[in-house]
Formats: C-alpha cells, structure tokens, sequence
C-alpha cells in the first residue's frame, strides 16, 4: 500500500505529541516505512478542549468508532479502561494493528487483548505504556528471549523518582515536589495512582509477564507508595550511605516450601548509593535487568512527558507499518538519509560532557 490510515483515540500529552509528529515528519516517516501514513481523524471527547500542540481542526472527531473502523493502524492513547479496550477490541476484529500506551488496561485485561490479537494475526504493541521513551518491552521480549532473567528493577514512575530525588537533594517538602512534577506534566491526571504506586505497579505487571513469560495481573503485585516517606526517613537513608527510590520488582525466589516463584511487588527500597539505579535523578526512568547469561543490563531515559512518550508510540508505529508493506519483519537496514560524517577537523569538539537533569 502507498499510504496507511492511522487513526488515532485520545489527544491529552502524549497523544498531541504524537499527532503533531505524524504530521510534520510525514516525509522521513514515509522515507522509513516505504508508505505514507495518513491520519485521518483523531478521537476526543470534547473537540474543544484545549491541546498541547496546533492541530487542524478538521482532524478532530466524536466518533471513534468509524474512525476505528476505517483504520489500518489505530492508536489508542486515551487511558483508563473503558471506552478503549471495547475499542481496541474492535480495531482487532476489524483487523486494525494496534499501538497503545494504556498500562492500566494492559495490566488489568492485557491477557484478553493478547488473545484475541492473537487469534487475528493481527499485532498489539504497548512499547510506550512502560517506562515512556525507553525501549524496554522489545528488548526483553525479542532480545533477551534466549536468556533467562532472574530479576527486574526498576523506576518506573517518573513523578515519584521526581518527589523523592528533590526531597533527597534539596530536602524540598512532599507536596512542593508532587505540585513540581504536576507542574512539569509528569503526573497522572490523578496523582494518587503515582504516589500510592498504582502507576508502577501496572507497569511491574507487564514487565514481570514478558520478563518471566507467564501472565501476571495487577491482583499478584504487592503495592506499596510513598505517602509514608517522611524527610527523616531520607535523611537516615543518606546518612547510611543510602538512596531511598520506589522500585518496581519482579524476581524469581523461592517460597517458605522451597518452590520456585515470582514475587512481583512495588515499595519504597533502600539503594545503596553506588547501584547505578541510584543515580537516576529527576523525573528520569531506568530498569535494570539480572540475566542468567547476559548479567546486568541497565536501560535509561524519560519515562513520562509527552514528546518522549510519542517517541516510543511512533516506534510502535513505523515498526507495524513496515511489516504491513514488506511483509515478515520488514526491513533489516534502512538507510534512506544522507548525512554526511563530519571530520574531526571541521567541529567543535570536547573532552568534557557535562550531566543535565531535569
Ligand atoms: N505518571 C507517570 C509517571 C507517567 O510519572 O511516570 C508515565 O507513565
């Protein structure tokens, strides 16, 4: 096909990001898939509402359901349950491949939606519903898929690393810190989902399913935020030599009966200050990954924020829509640009690199 129709379900932060992408970096994004990708219409709620990016007008539409349904690709950013897993269901069944960034329904009906992708040959992806820009789900799925993981670690909740990293290092006040990172649009519409770890235990579900290829549901994962850290409780933390982060966990241990399993489990976690997972600051995100053969694994980024969120979207995206015009897994090398290699001679270079966190 020379062009795909993308529709796209939600327009808050990242869903304005990603309609503002597909549409002024229509001619690389052809360039790498080999089609154009044309966005037909994008569903809200309220067609005026006001929006992170400069959209047409014309885009925008009530009804999602016709939008669904003359798809070739659907998009679903809207978050929450319902009305995007009754959508979803029916881009699948109109055999839409689908891209979402939904972590709450992906923990709560992720089986369901598998399946019936599944049994449609048709692909789900949902690389931007853990830990925003990182890519963090294809990597285990596909290239660790010969290891065995013993464990994940991870921040995964950028408004909670946000509030516990300004309390540790500017001894800032809990709510100061939360009404920041509200400020800067990390946090959930409702921040008690980031505060009380609801947000990263969803994602902890999903991470633990892929990462132990066994079906783990927001039910089986231990949740517990950080409403309870006081400035003392950080201060002793420091003074001992520790950082105190909310990590999402998934590792393989054994039970009182000495059988195997998987706790899975979201809690305020004493660090020492030399893990690299301590040393991630900010609103940023990181996971850190125990493999039986590969060892330690750490991957980092912005896990929250609209145009980082978009980039993994996006990804999602050009990745299905070059497998529907090539076929298979689409193409290996893609070398359309032309960006010449710049001679040592001719720039400015530097023996420092500075750190720059939000
Ligand atoms: N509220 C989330 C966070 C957004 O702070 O990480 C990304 O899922």
């Amino acid at each position: 096909p020379s062009t795909l129709r993308v529709a796209l379900l939600g327009c808050g932060n990242v869903g304005s990001q990603v309609a503002r992408i597909l549409l002024t970096d229509a001619d690389n994004l052809a360039a790498r898939i080999g089609a154009r990708l044309e966005l037909t219409g994008i569903a809200v709620r309220s067609i005026d509402a006001p929006r992170e990016a400069e959209l047409p007008r014309e885009l925008f539409t009530t009804d999602a359901e016709s939008l669904v349904e003359a798809a070739d690709i659907v998009i679903e950013l809207m978050g929450g349950i319902e009305p995007a897993r009754t959508l979803i269901l029916r881009a699948i069944d109109h055999g839409a491949t689908v891209v979402s960034g939904n972590k709450a329904l992906l923990a709560q009906d992720g089986p369901t939606l598998y399946e019936r992708a599944d049994a449609a040959h048709v692909q789900l992806s949902y690389e931007a519903a853990v830990a925003g820009a990182i890519p963090i789900l294809r990597p285990i799925r596909d290239s660790l898929s010969g290891d065995r993981i013993t464990r994940v670690l991870g921040i995964v909740n950028g408004t909670t690393n946000y509030i516990l990293d300004q309390m540790d290092t500017t001894g800032a006040q809990f709510a100061d810190a939360l009404a920041d990172a509200q400020r800067l649009g990390y946090a959930e519409a409702d921040p008690t989902a980031d505060i009380e770890g609801h947000d990263a235990a969803a994602k902890a579900a999903i991470l633990a399913s892929l990462s132990f290829h066994t079906r783990f549901a927001l039910e089986n994962v231990h949740c517990q935020g950080i409403t309870s850290v006081t400035a003392e409780d950080i201060a002793s933390a420091k003074d001992a030599g520790y950082v105190i982060k909310l990590l999402a966990i998934a590792e393989l241990l054994k039970d009182e009966a000495g059988d195997d399993g998987v706790s899975v489990r979201v809690h305020p976690t004493l660090l020492p200050r030399e893990h690299p997972l301590a040393a991630v600051r900010g609103a940023f995100n990181a996971v850190f990954i125990e493999a039986e053969n590969a060892g330690e694994l750490m991957f980092y980024g912005q896990g929250a924020g609209g145009t980082p969120t978009a980039s993994a979207v996006l990804g999602d995206v050009v990745s299905a829509a070059r497998r529907m015009v090539l076929g298979g897994p689409g193409r290996t090398e893609t070398t359309t640009g032309h960006v010449p290699a710049l001679s040592i001679d001719t720039v400015n270079t530097s023996y420092y690199i500075g750190l720059d966190v939000a």
